[in-house]
């Protein structure tokens, strides 16, 4: 699928589509987004302007605002954005995909980016022509974290809620030609500081 076709199928999509937790309860949900926040805290220093691409209705965005993060929230669906703003409407949002983030940053570039539940749905021409667009809107030095699960048997998600896996030899090979230096950490997804490439 296209980067397109995913993007049009979220602006339709149901909230509950968004975590499995939201079948369990809206507090279960949003619980749910205060723990990853809190996970994400153990990898972002305190107070940093981060960008939390694909952001939805900000099940992680709004807790992370909570932590004292500066947080910039894009996501493609305008309809997904109007649902955070009425839960936190001091979270500033941005309606972009992958390409319209730099006109927003003009020649800021953010402290931490990161990607939950977004990269799992593109496939991998998409995933990384968008990891491209994150690392170049991080400072150097900077943390990135990206949802790109790896597996033995890698494969390409067939539609807008399926899931895309990487062999680690595609990602170590994105991660050398982007300048993405792999960070030790106990966290589920793939963190990165931003590096020059040579
Ligand atoms: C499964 S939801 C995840 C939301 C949030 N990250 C979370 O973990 O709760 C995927 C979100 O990413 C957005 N999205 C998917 N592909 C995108 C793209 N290429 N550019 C911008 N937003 C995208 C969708 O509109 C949707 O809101």
């Amino acid at each position: 699928m296209t980067a397109e076709a995913v993007i049009r199928a979220w602006d339709h999509a149901e909230p509950e589509a968004i975590h499995p937790t939201r079948h369990v309860s809206e507090d279960a949900y949003w619980e749910s987004g205060k723990a990853q926040a809190d996970m994400l805290a153990s990898v972002i220093p305190d107070g940093a302007k981060v960008l939390d691409f694909g952001c939805g209705d900000g099940r992680v965005a709004v807790p992370m605002a909570g932590l004292g993060y500066d947080v910039t929230a894009i996501d493609a669906s305008q309809r997904m954005l109007d649902r955070l703003t009425e839960r936190a409407p001091d979270v500033t949002t941005v309606q972009a995909d992958a390409d319209g983030i730099a006109a927003h940053l003009g020649r800021r570039r953010m402290d931490a980016v990161y990607a939950l539940a977004v990269l799992i749905h593109h496939n991998w021409a998409d995933c990384l022509h968008i990891i491209g667009r994150l690392r170049a809107a991080t400072k150097l030095g900077g943390i990135l974290v990206l949802d790109w699960p790896v597996s033995e048997t890698p494969e390409e998600a067939d539609s807008w809620i399926g899931i895309t896996t990487w062999a680690r030899q595609q990602q170590d090979a994105i991660c050398a030609e982007l300048g993405l230096e792999p960070v030790e950490s106990e966290l589920p997804w793939g963190v990165y500081r931003a590096i020059k490439t040579n």
